[in-house]
């Protein structure tokens, strides 16, 4: 029996192209795990009405951890035309499986390391080491939403002084809304997560990044439970920084920033900045990380215009699967992935598109493949 059981979700897209070329790595690590297909995808809403079957979800009930690729989403009204005619006008929703997948699993760490590896000529500055933790479960991400907005939902907002005397006599469905829900329990536990790999890893500061002083029900009690903990660490700094205005500073300065913690939607978008500032889509890795199960994942998406071309750069899987093997406490083995992607990427001999090459998904596999 292997010492792992590994879900492999390769999704659609350009997902399975990043995962093959992510396998070819870890085979030559042999590592002792036993990687078990799950189905999920545009494919299986098309052909079953749902993108992250049952099945898929018991498969997760059974592992030590997943990795995940990519998945393809669309609007509404085009994912209602491609899904089978016998199942059209069933009041199937497609709601997204990652979203599920966190919700369901309780998976409230997304951990989003953002490193910038010497000679990626993608590299906004040498040297940049971020590390940004979102909030992964609540948040404007609760699936609290309403369009046409209910009447009993629409009294109570027009009972409201300001701002909502503007909807007041407007009908109901010529306004939406999305309800943004913070807990202190979610709150703490992320800023808490935070705390703790930095002072795990030696890091020497935490910046708090909420929108308080307008959000002020919901970001005010982020705020205030992450004070809270930040008091349990007196030997970690601590700062706090609008999400708006932390855009712009970690442009500026990124030196002066360490750990990021935010509540889930501004997690995503400063991710994605920080992302940037070392190489782009091809670079940002991600872990879904809870109390029993991780998900590991590029945090790019399915880039359909690329797929099956063998064409995408696979680093940002490769270095999901990086942060797999740490969580599964294969230090070594996680340290020595790291090592040889950045290897490879300093090297400079192969490259994919992104970085200005021409190499393939496989070729670059294969250059990280040949430090190992
Ligand atoms: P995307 O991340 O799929 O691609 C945007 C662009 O980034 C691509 O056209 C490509 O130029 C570049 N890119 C992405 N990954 C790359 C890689 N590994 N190497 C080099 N270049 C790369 O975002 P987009 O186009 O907005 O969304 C496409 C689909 O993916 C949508 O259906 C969206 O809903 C879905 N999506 C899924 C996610 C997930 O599975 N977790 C996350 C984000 C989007
Ligand atoms: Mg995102």
């Amino acid at each position: 029996m292997s010492t792992y059981k590994i879900a492999w979700l390769p999704g659609d897209g350009i997902g399975k192209d990043v995962m093959d070329a992510t396998r070819l790595v870890l085979d030559r690590m042999h590592l002792d795990a036993e990687y078990l297909h799950g189905d999920i995808g545009w494919e299986f809403w098309c052909k079953e009405g749902d993108a992250f079957p049952q099945r898929t979800i018991d498969l997760l009930r059974h592992v030590d951890a997943a990795m995940f690729g990519a998945i393809t989403s669309k609007p509404v009204k085009a994912a209602e035309a491609e899904l089978i005619p016998e199942l059209r006008g069933k009041g199937l929703v497609y709601r997204s499986p990652i979203v599920r997948m966190r919700q369901m699993f309780d998976l409230y760490i997304c951990l989003r390391p953002c490193k910038a590896y010497a000679g990626n000529p993608l590299n906004l500055k040498e040297g940049i080491d971020l590390v940004v933790f979102r909030e992964n479960t609540e948040d404007l991400y609760a699936g609290v939403e309403f369009s046409p907005v209910p009447k009993e939902l629409a009294d109570v907002l027009g009972k409201l002084s300001r701002p909502f005397h503007v909807f007041k006599d407007m009908p109901t469905d010529q306004y939406a809304v999305s309800c943004k829900v913070n807990s202190k329990k979610g709150s703490e536990r992320i800023v808490r997560a935070a705390f703790e790999f930095a002072k795990k890893h030696n890091r020497r500061k935490v910046t708090i990044v909420h929108k308080a002083n307008v959000v002020r029900a919901t970001d005010g009690l982020f705020l205030e439970e992450a004070r809270k903990v930040a008091r349990d660490y007196p030997g970690i700094q601590c700062d706090e920084a609008n999400v708006d205005a932390i855009c712009m500073w970690l442009l500026k300065n990124p030196f002066s920033y360490d750990v990021l913690v935010a509540p889930n939607l501004y997690g995503d978008i400063i991710s994605d900045l920080a992302a940037q500032m070392v190489g782009g889509l091809g670079f940002g890795c991600s872990g879904n990380i809870g109390q029993q199960l991780a998900v590991f994942e590029p945090s790019h998406g399915s880039a359909p215009k690329y797929a099956g071309q063998n064409k995408v750069n696979p680093i940002a899987t490769i270095l999901a699967a990086k942060m797999m093997l740490d969580w599964l406490g294969e230090k070594e083995k996680g340290a020595h992935l790291e090592r040889a992607t950045s290897a490879a990427i300093k090297e400079g001999r192969v490259r994919t598109y992104d970085m200005g090459g021409s190499n393939s998904t496989t070729e670059m596999a294969e250059a990280i493949c040949a430090h190992l």
